[in-house]
This record gives C-alpha cells, sequence and structure tokens, in this order.
C-alpha cells in the first residue's frame, strides 16, 4: 500500500521507509528547508515523484496547495532527514518558544527534531545516552503541553502516525503527559518523569530484532515469547541507575500487565500495578492502534478509543480510561 494524500501524514510501507520518511508539512511551514529535496507520494504511486528540488525554495503558497489537494506531508530520503533534523535542532528554541505558533504544531516539530536521535540513542548498548535525550525531551514536552493550550484531538492529528520508535515514544510520552495533568498530577516535576517514562517504556525492544518487530505476518511462539520480553529487559537495562524512579521503572516493567491478571511479564492485577504503569497502558494501546503496523492497517481515534471502553475495568484502569477517551473527545 502506498501513502497517500490522506488527513494524517501517510504511514510508508516496510521497504519504503528504508528510504524516504515522511515530514509533516507544519515543518515546512515553521522551518526553511534548506538543501534538501522534497518528494510527494500520491496514492497509489509506488515510488515518490520530486516535488521541489534543493534549490528551489518551496514558499507558503506551495504549502497552502499541497493543503488544499489533501497533503499533510512531503517525504525526505533518510540522509535529507538527518539534515533537516539538524536543521531543526540549532533552530528549536526559537521556534518552540513562538507563541504565535499553535502548541500542537511546535510539539510536530520537536517530534521531527528528535526522531534521529531517539531512534540512535535506543539502539546503544549502553542506556545512558537514552536517558539524557528523553530527559531534555521530556522537559521540552512539558515545556510546551502543560501550560493547559494544548487541544488533544488536535495534537493527535499533528503528529505521526507510522511505525518508527521515535513515533510511537514520543507520541505516547506526550499522550501519558496530558493523561497524567487530567487526573491531577500537578506537580510538574512529576509529570515530567512520567513523560521520561513514556520516552523509556519499550526500550527493552532493541533486544527484539526488527525482522520480528516489522514482521508483516503473525508471530510464530518463539517470535511472541522474545516480544513479550521487553518489558523484562527494558527494567534489566535500567533498574540500577539511581537517576530514574520507582514509578519510571514501573512504566516499563509493567506496562504490559492488565488488571484483570491477563498481562505480562508477571500477570499481576489491579492495586499490583503502579499508577503510573496503569496510565501508560491506556495510552500506549492508544498509540498503538491508532499507528501504522506492517501486519495491519491504522484504526480511526474513534475506534481505539471504543476499544478501550469496551476493555476498562477488566485490561485498562476504569478511571483513566474514562479521562482519556473524554480529553480526546474534547472539541
Ligand atoms: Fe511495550
Ligand atoms: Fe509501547
Amino acid at each position: 500500500m502506498a501513502p497517500t494524500a490522506s488527513t494524517t501524514p501517510a504511514a510508508p510501507t516496510p521497504s519504503a521507509h528504508a528510504k524516504m520518511m515522511c515530514v509533516p508539512l507544519t515543518v515546512f511551514r515553521l522551518h526553511n528547508a534548506r538543501e534538501v529535496d522534497l518528494y510527494i507520494w500520491q496514492e497509489g504511486e509506488v515510488e515518490p515523484t520530486l516535488y521541489c528540488s534543493a534549490d528551489v525554495p518551496l514558499t507558503a503558497t506551495d504549502l497552502d496547495r499541497l493543503t488544499e489537494r489533501g497533503f499533510r506531508a512531503l517525504y525526505v530520503t533518510r540522509n535529507a532527514y538527518a539534515d533537516l533534523s539538524e536543521q531543526l535542532h540549532q533552530e528549536l528554541n526559537h521556534i518552540l518558544s513562538d507563541e504565535s505558533v499553535a502548541v500542537e504544531e511546535r510539539l510536530s516539530v520537536l517530534q521531527t527534531a528528535f526522531a534521529l536521535e531517539v531512534d540512535s540513542a535506543f539502539q546503544m548498548i549502553n542506556c545512558d545516552r537514552a536517558v539524557s535525550v528523553t530527559k531534555n525531551l521530556a522537559q521540552k514536552i512539558n515545556g510546551l503541553l502543560c501550560d493547559g493550550a494544548v487541544v488533544p484531538h488536535k495534537m493527535y492529528d499533528m503528529l505521526r502516525h507510522d511505525f518508527y520508535t521515535f513515533t510511537h515514544v514520543t507520541n505516547v510520552a506526550s499522550f501519558a503527559t496530558l493523561l497524567a495533568e487530567e487526573i491531577g498530577i500537578t506537580d510538574p516535576a512529576e509529570r515530567e518523569q512520567i513523560t521520561v517514562g513514556g520516552l523509556l517504556h519499550d526500550i527493552g525492544k532493541k533486544f527484539v530484532p526488527p525482522s520480528v518487530l516489522c514482521k508483516p505476518a503473525k508471530l510464530d511462539e518463539d517470535e511472541w515469547r522474545l516480544v513479550k520480553s521487553h518489558p523484562q529487559r527494558g527494567y534489566e537495562e535500567l533498574y540500577d541507575r539511581d537517576d530514574l524512579t520507582f514509578g519510571q521503572l514501573m512504566m516499563v516493567y509493567s506496562h504490559h500487565e492488565r488488571i484483570d491478571g491477563t498481562g505480562y511479564p508477571v500477570g499481576l492485577v489491579t492495586e499490583e500495578i503502579h499508577d503510573w504503569a496503569k496510565l501508560l497502558a491506556v495510552v500506549d494501546v492508544f498509540e498503538a492502534l491508532t499507528g501504522a503496523r506492517p501486519y495491519r492497517s491504522a484504526l480511526k481515534p474513534c475506534e481505539a478509543l471504543e476499544f478501550l471502553e469496551r476493555n476498562a475495568g477488566a485490561h485498562f484502569d476504569s478511571e483513566m480510561t474514562r479521562c482519556w477517551t473524554s480529553l480526546m473527545r474534547q472539541r
């Protein structure tokens, strides 16, 4: 399935994603990409088409026309994406502090700027880099999200929904931050810890081969066992650090536990599961269902919310599910 000019930035197929990265149009509205070839990917086409070469400026009129035609993103090569991330990093503080730009749009820029940094830090053997990158990113996410100006469903629309690691963890961390605020966690330091936990929660997946994580078919028993080991492996990587709290470690270890005891790695029940892990479980599943995966297409947000509601009280904490679904339905 080729990416399309749909209402959300399209997700490339696994083979295409090795070559091209999608960048929300918002990024180009706020940042003038230099020396980067830009491509569009039309529905039904196997290859992207060059839209604007590096030496031709992309104008506001071009962006308006693309939006009118239904495009939400442009594509760049992976190398160009690294250049673009670098450029964004240099301008990041300026863009993030620009109050004339909607918070949701600034968050989208933040996600693009940190994408490769998060991906590469998470692949390193030693977790020091991952922890320091996530702390820096968590601080910026909190700076943006906790002034009450963000509209959750608009934020959802601005974020990417493909199967990259950085997309999943930055979305989950942003959702967890909003949900933490909604359930009454008012201490900014505590909320920031939750954001960091959200960014780190799947770090154990670095021990699962990409061929298994991206397998476009049902997993066999051994592969499934490997996938299910990621909370334990992540916990083992992080448990002896003195710069992470117990709650953060439990977000890593227990985010696949379900309150009726059907989760993993242990099969804990309600009161045995840390509140932050229960919170994470809600937004983690919401994000996973609404993101495209190599083995299935994405659900619409309303379908994912209905799934959470159907399983509230059995898999997910009822009150947290209620808070999340009402946040996402706010208009
Ligand atoms: Fe996970
Ligand atoms: Fe996850």
